[in-house]
């Protein structure tokens, strides 16, 4: 039996810059993966399909699942199937902003690279990965990356930052092509669009390791088109500030938001209080 953990992303800079004919869209992302996290199982049975074991509540079973996705593509990459069941404790908040799926689906990539004895590099893994969804190829490997194209232009960075995060999530989730609607919108097709920050700053403050920088300068593109319609989010984002957060941020396309605390301590008192006013919340750190 093969056990994977999957884990969360965080897009601590977020901007969407264009879209593409096919309807895709250029962004520009530093993404890190926090120990925020599912487990995957896997393990060898009968027969020549992926089969994912008991309910996992909001999530389909079928082939429309990431994790059933991602075997699929494997498969087709390595040019036969074999048997495989797995299982999937669920962790991560579904359609938060927080690359669950694809972070299942990442998984299920490796998993299944180590079952076959790893006939494939990471680079061709990522180039499988791609083809289940934009976020995959960053979380085959994880880590911190600034992320260009659709995500699937990896550069990793160094992140010696300190801290710990608070991911706090109430109410309904967001779909992801709605919010990019939504944008497309709000930007006009993004003709002529300048962009409004860069990334730069984070990145050397990340590399820089200073521990929380007074003013992180963390951006997500998405928060002009969510937070004015998700007032929960834009609660719990205010909330985070107040109680000490040296930067709060929604995370994708929301509507999951997340604090930066300089101390662990401090950021498990904040999500205790979170908790206690009903939302999810869950003190992470970066891996
Ligand atoms: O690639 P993934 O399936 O995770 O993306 C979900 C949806 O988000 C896509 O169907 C697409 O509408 C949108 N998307 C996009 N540009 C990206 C990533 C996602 O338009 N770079």
């Amino acid at each position: 039996m093969i056990t994977e953990t999957a884990f969360a992303k965080l897009n601590l800079y977020l901007e969407v810059t264009g879209k593409r004919p096919d309807g895709y869209h250029e962004l520009v992302s530093v993404m890190q993966t926090v120990s925020l996290a599912d487990t995957l199982t896997f393990r060898a049975c009968d027969g020549e399909a992926a089969r994912l074991l008991g309910d996992v509540p909001g999530l389909p079973a079928d082939g429309h699942n990431l994790v059933i996705r991602a075997a699929n593509a494997f498969f087709t990459a390595y040019g036969r199937s074999f048997g495989v069941e797995i299982t999937l404790h669920k962790v991560i908040p579904a359609a938060a902003g927080l690359g669950g799926g694809s972070a299942d689906a990442a998984a299920t990539l490796r998993a299944l690279n180590r079952m076959a004895d790893c006939p494939f590099s990471p680079d061709i893994l990522r180039e499988i990965a791609l083809s289940v969804g934009a976020d995959v190829p960053f979380l085959v490997e994880g880590g911190t990356a600034l992320c260009r194209g659709i995500g699937e232009r990896i550069t990793p960075a160094e992140n010696h930052a300190s801290g710990a995060f608070v991911v706090a999530i109430r109410g309904e989730g967001v779909s992801t092509p709605e919010a990019f609607a939504a944008l497309d919108r709000l930007f006009a097709g993004y003709d002529g669009y300048l962009p409004r920050q860069n990334p730069a700053a984070l990145l050397e403050m990340l590399a820089q390791g200073e521990p929380c920088h007074p003013f992180p300068p963390l951006y997500n593109s998405f928060e002009e088109v969510i937070l004015p319609c998700h007032p929960d989010a834009r609660a719990l984002k205010q909330t985070l500030l107040n109680h000490g957060a040296v930067a709060a941020l929604m995370s994708g396309s929301g509507p999951a938001v997340f604090g930066w605390f300089e101390t662990e301590d401090r950021a498990q008192q904040v999500a205790e209080r979170l908790v206690l006013q009903g939302a999810r919340a869950f003190v992470c750190h970066a891996v």
